[in-house]
């Protein structure tokens, strides 16, 4: 099936959706009690009159698995460590494996929808990884496999792209995808907080992954682009093909020539299929100011989708932390219990899509370049890039006296390269000090 296909299997099972409609209860378990999970278990246990009054079933909390101890949780008598307990009880319907990672969870989701059980999680890992083999043992097994929270945390985007985009041909998606990223990037600019205290802080706060490498070199947001793109195109993008840079190298002082040319540092994911060819990325880009994603702050996500006849729709909403990302993976819970047809997408292992290298992607360029002679810098930058490039002010004295700074217009990140690697030689001698896409 080609990349502009409709994105719903013609497979998709009506039966089954009406089988679980009827149940009189949803019952269910929640795998992993940590920042995530505890969160589903508050809000089941608060909502639950709202919930089986929209579901029109009970929907009940009956275990939660931990190898951990919670003796003072409100919900101590629902704890087990032993996951046949959630396996081998025929009560249970549907599990929320808020685990995360790719080892213990992998093998619990696969048992799990084995037996029929729907599994909804918040595990961007699982989806990224294994997705294709999940719906896959879903499909055979007529249970669901889904995972609103996994991309966007409490910003309802995967429903919204099978649902309102069914009949939408979509060109691109990009958008900031990592809340942790997002809110030490915030901070840093502010506050002029340190790139480990930043980090420090959004580990407190729950935004980090366990191990925050994943945020921070953008893998995170590299799998919730992946995932998206799989979405999008209805066939599975593997993560791995993806081109990322995270923000481990931001420095101070990059942020601060950000700020003295009008812009914001962002760590954004992108990808585009052009032409049948799908382009994706990752790093950290140039937002001019005055654009609505340089407003995006703290722990927000905002993810853009560009579309043939809906053009360009924005989506903004906290992207991680607790209640946000407990709140998508309840709505994934309710939305089974209202008897929700189960949707296995055209994801295939042995299908993947081929992502072009990351040096093909075209944008749009800031270039910042330092020399001992700006003037002389400045015209070599001009001569190299003449029509494709436009001087960006410097408004700090300082850097303005050793540094010129432009954007380019839309390019080949290949070709700005074979040009930029030329400068070192011209007259100027310039040296590019900062060469990241911009978001105009
Ligand atoms: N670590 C992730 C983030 C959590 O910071 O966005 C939500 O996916």
């Amino acid at each position: 099936m080609g990349y502009e296909s409709a994105r719903l299997s013609p497979e998709t099972n009506h039966t089954i959706g009406k089988v679980i409609k009827m149940a009189k209860r949803i019952t269910v378990a929640v795998m992993g009690y940590g920042v995530v999970g505890s969160g589903v278990c508050s809000i089941l246990a608060d909502r639950q009159e709202k919930n089986t009054a929209y579901a029109g079933c009970d929907v009940r909390l009956k275990r939660i698995l931990d190898i951990r101890d919670y003796p003072d949780s409100l919900f101590i008598n629902l704890f087990t460590k032993n996951f046949d307990d959630i396996l081998e009880d025929p009560e249970i319907n549907v599990v929320a494996e808020c685990i995360g990672g790719t080892g213990v969870a992998y093998k619990f989701t696969k048992a799990l929808l084995e037996k029929g059980k729907s599994v909804v999680t918040s595990n961007k890992a699982m989806v990224a990884a294994h997705g294709c083999e999940m719906l896959e043992i879903a499909k055979s097994n007529g249970c669901h496999y889904i995972f609103e929270a996994a991309v966007g945390g409490g910003i309802p985007i995967i429903r919204t792209l099978r649902n309102s985009y069914a009949c939408e041909d979509i060109k691109e998606i990009f958008g900031i995808l990592n809340g942790t990223t997002n809110y030490m990037l915030t901070k840093m600019r502010s506050e002029g907080t340190d790139y480990s205290e930043a980090l420090e802080d959004a580990r407190k706060r729950g935004y980090a992954e366990a191990d925050p490498t994943d945020d921070v070199e953008g893998y995170d947001a590299c799998r919730k682009i992946a995932i998206l793109a799989s979405l999008a195109w209805n066939r599975f993008v593997d993560y791995r093909d993806i081109a990322v840079t995270g923000i481990s190298k931001v420095t101070a002082a990059d942020i601060a020539i950000a700020g003295a040319t009008g812009n914001v540092i962002k760590l954004v994911g992108r990808c585009r299929m052009d032409n049948g060819k799908l382009y994706a990325m990752v790093s950290p880009v140039m937002v001019r100011e005055d654009n609505p994603l340089a407003g995006v702050s703290e722990s927000y996500n905002s993810i853009l989708v560009n579309s043939d006849n809906l053009d360009n729709c924005m989506f903004y909403g906290r992207g991680a932390g607790r209640l946000p990302t407990a709140s998508a993976v309840v709505s994934d819970i309710v939305d089974i219990a209202s008897g929700l047809r189960p949707i296995y997408y055209d994801w295939n292992q042995d299908n993947v899509a081929k992502v072009e290298e990351g040096d093909e992607f075209y944008s749009e360029f800031f270039i910042y370049v330092e020399s001992d002679d700006i003037a002389a810098a400045e015209a070599s930058v001009k001569e190299l890039l003449r029509s494709k490039v436009q001087q960006t002010e410097i408004k700090d004295a300082t850097l303005g006296a050793k540094a010129v700074a432009f954007t380019t217009g839309k390019m080949r990140y290949r070709d700005l390269k074979v040009s930029l690697d030329l400068l070192a030689d011209m007259p100027g001698k310039g040296k590019v000090r900062l060469c990241m896409p911009a978001v105009l």
